[in-house]
Order: structure tokens, then C-alpha cells, then sequence
């Protein structure tokens, strides 16, 4: 996905798209680029690699006094290489009409051919460039920026949002959406479009959310929105009430660690919000589990990565506590396998960020075929929303580094309090169970600032393993599911090689890779089936020689002798420890990233939401 900007009105153009395109750089960060429109003409910057380098080009650049709007762009590269003539703005070959994308033209090849035959000359190899001399050529037919647009866009197939200017049109900016998230902001010095809110925080006042084939006409003071067919929709604003703070690092390092450091307080916030009395049903809002699971015979979860993860957890909750069968499958298997969902399936649709296109394709497919939608999103007014019947929000605070962290707590907290809930309403556990968990849930906040104050033990732990290409993280039961969210925040911010595994399957395989270069990570709870079993497995890894982390509970009595390094979390009953056994993990692997220098907040190659199939 790629972060875009536009801006028009009376304040410093160039510094407010780049510090949208700052906000927006978990979106992407392989180039960026600006096109700023003064009087006389558009000039266009890019920069290769990430958005500093292109702040440094503007910086030393005498920008024209008169600059009153500009586009940008940020770049995660799906057709063509990271280069400078990959990079966005593209512009027309008259040099007077320039556009940013987000999305994918999915009819690109065929289009590009018909244009190169006309004459039209590209110098990219992006799927974008075809969309500005599409509109260029209808702009010289109809003389008429908002028109050509409108002709153009009915041409494309694919996902996309556009901001487009025009040299001969200097008042407007247009932007378009379709299937691919755009908003407007409304300020005092002008008006504003953004791929995602952090990048108007600050700037605008109030916000309106564009629905998907949407164009709208942004001028200095007035805002027009049409349906492709050009018909005016009148859209309300909505008041932007996000405090710049939010999107701050609040002077820790990386986004990572502060995301971390917050987690105790979204689960006290997440409690108080669906469970503010024990003696009360727990609720969520306007969604009403009650009839959303009337007629319901199994429930389905779809996901993708870390949102994967929550949902695995999640289903051996509602299993043991509800007892309905829950299946689990990533959204881009979902896509393409036969799945026996029908009016009868409760599909659950899990999004951080609600943009994943995967997800999104997989919950419509689910709707399609007659289920009930549940989304749980930290995005309410995400994408996802629209095929939903209902939604649980997670109230987790915007989340800027790319790995997810209090999403991931957040999420696995709100899927605690849906599977207690589930076994209340279905009368499968007893008052008093019902209540132990409860109460056990209201200390897990204090429980996960005893954790997280540790933070001196989890670096000097890191730093054991700095040299370490491959690592092993084992469990059994509920805490597989850790295990496996442990090893992919391990490989995706250290690029060290780390794979979850049951840890009874070690030896049917993996264990011949163990030695004293590999290093295991056990997650053994205490009093549960699996705890002697998981011991085992340790003993049969230490018997390899492989340096062995255990994290167990303060009252686990484990032999010292096989243990390189203990981990002891505050006590917690199997069913509720995954959020507290997930915060060392989240621990090491910063630690382990941070002191190999890596760029936490924006590991290689990722995005922090992925907008394409
Ligand atoms: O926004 P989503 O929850 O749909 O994102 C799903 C994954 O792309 C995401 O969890 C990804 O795996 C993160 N980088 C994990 O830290």
C-alpha cells in the first residue's frame, strides 16, 4: 500500500505534505515524492528510499512563495522497482497534469498499449502512469479537469485513490476514491486529502470519510463530492477530535516500545468499556451477541498475520468455553478455497487496520454466501466496516510501527471477554467460573505492568542472542498461538529466522535442527495438561545442546540445569495467559531489533496494512 497527500490553501504547502507523508510513513517507505503548483507552473520532486531523503531535496530548495497546493506520495513498490521514475508524482507528457495513486490498475497492460499506440509516451513502469494519460487525454478533449477524471476512472478496473491536478485548473484539486481509502480534511487555512488520518492530525478540524466511487473537488474553501455518475452526495463531516500527542513517540525511542507500554492501559480501557460491572452481562457496544449468534452452528475467523494469530487463541477460547466449533483460516486461503460457510456460519473478520485486502476479500466472499459478518478492527471506519453486520472496535489508539503489538492484546482481549460472553449466553460455564475469569481479567492490567517494568532482564536477555540466525519457539495448547506470534515479531523486525512450532512436533522433524546455535523458546504454564509435556520437549532440546529460554509462571519449580534464561510472569490461569505470555516476546524481539540497529518501527520490505491480493 502507499500513502498519499494533497493540500490546497493558505498555509506552508510543501512542510504540511511532509509532515502528512511523515504520519503516513507506515503506509510504505520504498520513495516518495511532491508536486507543489505555484502561479506559473507544477514542479515535481522525488526522492529513492526513505521520506528524509526527500525532505532534504525540498529543504534545499527555494520553494516559490507562492505555492498554494501540492500532492505527495509514499511509496510501497507492487508494480515496478523503487526507482525515481517508479516513484510518484507521474506526470503528463504536456508536464501540466500530475497525479499520486494508491491501489492497483488492474487493466493497466491493456490500456498502456492502447496509449503508447496513440502517441503517449511512458517513462515509468508502473501501473499508475497509464491513469494520468488516460486523463490527459480526455482533459484535451473536454477541456475540463473534472470531466476527463469522470471519463477516465469508468475505464479503470482495479483499486484506487487519486489525487490529480491540473496547471490550466489552479483553484481545485480533485480527488477519487475506489477501493482504496481516502479522506478529506477540513481546516482554517484549507482543505485536505489523506490516504488515513494521521497525516490531517494537527491540520484539519474535521474530517469526511469517501466512499468508494467518490470523486470530490477540493478547493481553498469549498468541498464538492459527485458519484461517478457525477451526481452531488451531500456527506457529513465529522469532528477530528485526535490529539497530535497520539501519533507522537511520547519520547520513547521507536513507536514499538511506546505501542508496548500501553497495552496495560487499553486493557483497562477495553474492560471498562465492555465488562464495567461483573454482575452485568458483558456487552459490546451496538453490537448484540445475543442475536448475532441466534441460529449460529459454527463460527469462522478470518485473518492475516498477527490479527492470525489473536484469531488461533481465540479459537481454542470459544471452544473450551462456549463449546462451538471455530475455524480458523488465513484470508488469502479463504479466497481460494471451498469453504462451507452458509446462513448458518458466524464469520468473524479480524483487521487491525481494516484495509487488508486479503480480509476484506475474504469477509465479502463470506457475506456472499450468507453469513452473519462480525469485524473486529481498530479502524472503525475502515474499509472492512462496509460488509460487516456488526462490529467490535478495539479502542487500541492509533498503531504506527509495523509490527502490532497492542492491536495484538487488544484484540486478544476483546476475543476473551466475546468467548466468555458466548459461554454465558450458550450456559456452558458456571456463575462461578464465569466470575473467577472475570476477576482474573480486572487484574490483568496491573499484571502486565509487573511484566512490562522488567524491561533491564529482556534486554540483558537480548543480548545473548545477537549473533543468532535461527530460533525456535515452542508450545503447546492455547499458547502455540503465542508461540507463533513470538517468532513472527522475532523474524519480522530482527530479519532473524525464528518458527513456531507445537512443541510436541519437534521431534517428529525440526529437532534434528537443534544444536547449540539454536536457540528454543518454551512457554511453559504452570497446571495446565500440557506443562509436563512441554518439559519433556525442553529436556529432549537441552539433550541437543540448544540454549533454552523458558517463560513460566513465578511459582513454575523447573530444573535450573536446562534452562539458559527463566522469564517468571505473575500467575494466570491457562485459558486467560496468552495477553501476558505474548509481552516477553514482544519484549525480545525489540530488544534483540533494536540492538542490532534495525530500523524497528519500519522493518525492510513491509507496510504496515497490505492493500493488495
Ligand atoms: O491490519 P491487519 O490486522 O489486517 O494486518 C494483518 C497483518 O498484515 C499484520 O498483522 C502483520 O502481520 C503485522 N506486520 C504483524 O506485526
Amino acid at each position: 500500500m502507499c500513502g498519499i497527500v494533497g493540500y490546497i490553501g493558505t498555509g506552508a504547502v510543501a512542510d504540511i505534505l511532509l509532515n502528512g507523508l511523515k504520519n503516513l510513513e507506515y503506509r510504505g517507505y520504498d520513495s516518495a515524492g511532491l508536486a507543489l503548483n505555484d502561479n506559473d507552473k507544477i514542479s515535481v520532486y522525488k526522492a529513492e528510499g526513505k521520506l528524509f531523503n526527500l525532505t532534504n531535496i525540498i529543504n534545499n530548495k527555494e520553494i516559490s512563495k507562492e505555492t498554494y497546493k501540492g500532492i505527495g506520495h509514499i511509496r510501497w513498490a507492487t508494480h515496478g522497482k523503487p526507482t525515481i521514475n517508479n516513484a510518484h508524482p507521474h506526470i503528463s507528457n504536456d508536464e501540466k497534469l500530475v497525479l499520486v495513486h494508491n491501489g492497483i490498475i488492474e487493466n493497466y497492460q491493456e490500456l498502456k498499449e492502447k496509449l503508447e499506440k496513440e502517441g503517449f509516451i511512458f517513462h515509468s513502469s508502473t501501473d499508475t502512469e497509464t491513469a494520468v494519460h488516460l486523463i490527459d487525454k480526455e482533459y484535451k478533449i473536454c477541456n475540463n479537469l473534472e470531466q476527463a477524471v469522470l471519463k477516465a476512472v469508468k475505464q479503470l478496473k482495479g483499486a484506487f485513490a487519486f489525487c490529480i491536478m491540473h496547471q490550466d485548473e489552479p483553484n481545485k484539486i480533485i480527488a477519487v476514491r475506489n477501493h482504496a481509502p481516502l479522506i478529506l480534511g477540513l481546516g482554517d487555512n484549507g482543505n485536505f486529502i489523506a490516504s488515513d488520518i494521521p497525516a490531517i492530525i494537527g491540520v484539519a478540524k474535521d474530517v469526511i470519510y469517501l466512499d468508494d466511487k467518490e470523486i470530490a473537488v477540493v478547493e481553498d474553501k469549498n468541498l464538492t463530492i459527485k458519484d461517478f455518475d457525477g451526481i452531488i452526495k451531500i456527506k457529513q463531516k465529522e469532528p477530528l477530535n485526535i490529539e497530535e500527542e497520539s501519533i507522537s513517540k511520547r519520547g520513547y525511542e521507536h513507536f514499538m516500545l511506546k505501542e508496548i507500554s500501553e497495552q496495560p492501559d487499553i486493557i483497562r480501557k477495553l474492560l471498562s468499556i465492555n465488562m464495567p460491572d461483573f454482575n452485568q452481562p458483558i456487552t459490546f457496544g451496538s453490537c448484540d451477541i445475543y442475536n448475532l449468534i441466534k441460529g449460529i452452528e459454527k463460527i469462522e475467523i478470518i485473518a492475516c498475520g498477527t490479527s492470525l494469530h489473536a484469531s488461533k487463541v481465540a479459537k481454542s477460547m470459544i471452544e473450551r468455553l462456549a463449546r462451538i466449533p471455530v475455524e480458523v483460516t488465513p484470508a488469502s486461503e479463504y479466497i481460494y478455497k471451498t469453504n462451507l460457510t452458509n446462513e448458518k456460519t458466524l464469520s468473524i473478520g479480524i483487521s487491525q487496520s481494516g484495509e487488508t485486502a486479503d480480509t476484506i476479500t475474504a469477509v465479502r466472499q463470506a457475506k456472499e454466501a450468507g453469513a452473519k459478518i462480525l469485524t473486529i478492527t481498530n479502524r472503525p471506519n475502515s474499509n472492512i466496516v462496509r460488509y460487516s453486520d456488526a462490529i467490535i472496535p478495539l479502542h487500541a489508539g492509533i498503531e504506527v510501527s509495523v509490527a502490532a503489538t497492542k492491536s495484538y492484546t487488544a484484540q486478544v482481549m476483546v476475543l476473551s471477554l466475546f468467548a466468555i460472553s458466548l459461554a454465558e449466553i450458550k450456559d456452558k460455564i458456571t456463575k462461578d467460573y464465569a466470575l473467577k475469569l472475570k476477576e482474573e481479567l480486572k487484574s490483568l492490567p496491573t499484571k502486565m505492568e509487573e511484566v512490562l517494568n522488567n524491561n533491564t532482564e529482556y534486554k540483558n536477555i537480548a543480548s545473548s542472542y545477537l549473533d543468532t540466525k535461527n530460533f525456535i519457539y515452542m508450545a503447546r495448547g492455547i499458547n502455540l498461538a503465542t508461540a507463533y506470534e513470538g517468532a513472527l515479531k522475532l523474524k519480522e523486525i530482527s530479519y532473524i529466522n525464528a518458527s513456531g512450532y507445537a512443541a510436541g512436533e519437534l521431534k517428529h522433524g525440526p529437532i534434528a535442527l537443534l544444536d547449540e546455535n539454536m536457540p528454543v523458546l518454551a512457554i511453559l504454564v504452570p497446571n495446565t495438561s500440557t506443562y509436563s509435556k512441554v518439559l519433556s520437549n525442553c529436556e529432549e532440546a537441552h539433550a541437543r545442546h540448544a540454549p533454552i529460554i523458558a517463560v513460566t509462571s513465578k511459582d513454575a519449580e523447573l530444573p535450573t540445569n536446562i534452562f539458559k534464561h527463566i522469564i517468571r510472569l505473575p500467575e494466570i490461569s491457562e485459558v486467560l495467559s496468552p495477553i501476558l505470555y505474548a509481552l516477553p516476546m514482544q519484549m525480545l524481539a525489540y530488544y534483540i531489533a533494536s540492538l542490532l540497529g534495525r530500523e524497528v518501527d519500519q522493518p525492510r520490505n513491509l507496510a504496515k496494512s497490505v492493500t493488495v491480493e
